[in-house]
């Protein structure tokens, strides 16, 4: 579901089941004190990104949570990690090729209440009325998966913490794209000023699942590239 919403160039593994992978001592020791639905999604996530990685041909590395949670990849690749239950996901690509990447993955199911109101800002709020004609997609949930897709794009880059309400998102319910203009102050990442995110979103199968990936300033996408995933450049 998420590899559809990413550039050829990223390497995207999902499952709906858990899988067996030998952890890293370090990764071990991240979840040793974790109860068991803890200890499969972040054991199952590995084994996506093992499995991405190999795609890129990257041996496998440990991959920890480092600083606010925020995944540890081998030198050189950017990266995104997301689980929920029955679906985990992991996207990499070489930083030659993208800047960042953020996924999410949420169950197509409203939040509870008062969660919303949390989330989202007052724009926000007046455009969620209107998408309600829109099919079957829970709204406020798409918005809340399509914040944290920000947040792990953001993070890794910025090494800041951006709140809910420093990030305005628009979603386009008829292209499965969306725009997340940011409050917070631009951030300067090799070469490219990063003050908005775009990208695309799809519901299917009782999950909905966002993503964003910014191409570096030496992405250069062959026509074929150009075709599959027109948002590329948007992105910046
Ligand atoms: C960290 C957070 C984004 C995780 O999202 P989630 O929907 O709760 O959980 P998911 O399962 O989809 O994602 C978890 C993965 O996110 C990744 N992650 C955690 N913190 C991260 C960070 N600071 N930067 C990038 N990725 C991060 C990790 O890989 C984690 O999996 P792991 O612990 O197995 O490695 C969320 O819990 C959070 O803290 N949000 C607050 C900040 C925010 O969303 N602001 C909105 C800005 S508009």
């Amino acid at each position: 579901m998420i590899e559809e919403l990413l550039p050829p160039r990223v390497a995207c593994v999902e499952t709906t089941d858990d899988h067996v992978v030998t952890l890293f001592p370090e990764e071990r020791a991240a979840v040793a004190g974790a109860v068991e639905k803890r200890r499969r999604e972040f054991s199952t996530a590995r084994w996506c990104a093992r499995q991405a990685l190999r795609r890129l041909d990257m041996p496998p590395t440990p991959i920890v949570p480092g600083r606010r949670g925020a995944p540890s990849w081998p030198a050189a690749v950017v990266g995104s990690i997301t689980h929920c239950a029955g679906f985990r996901a992991a996207a990499v690509a070489h930083q030659r090729d993208l800047l960042t990447l953020g996924i999410d993955a949420e169950p197509n199911e409203p939040l509870s209440p008062g969660v919303f109101e949390t989330i989202s800002t007052p724009d926000e709020r007046d455009e969620h009325r209107m998408l309600g004609k829109f099919g079957s997609v829970c709204w406020d949930r798409m918005l809340f998966s399509i914040k944290e897709s920000v947040y792990k794009a953001w993070y890794p880059v910025t090494h800041q913490f951006l709140d809910f309400a420093e990030a305005t998102v628009r979603i386009d319910a008829e292209r499965r794209t969306f725009h997340a203009e940011l409050h917070a102050p631009p951030a300067h990442v090799s070469g490219v000023r990063v003050a908005a995110f775009t990208g695309r979103w799809a519901a299917s199968e009782g999950l909905l699942v966002s993503a964003i990936a910014v191409p570096s300033r030496r992405y250069l996408p062959t026509a074929h590239e150009d075709r599959a995933w027109p948002v590329a450049r948007a992105g910046r």
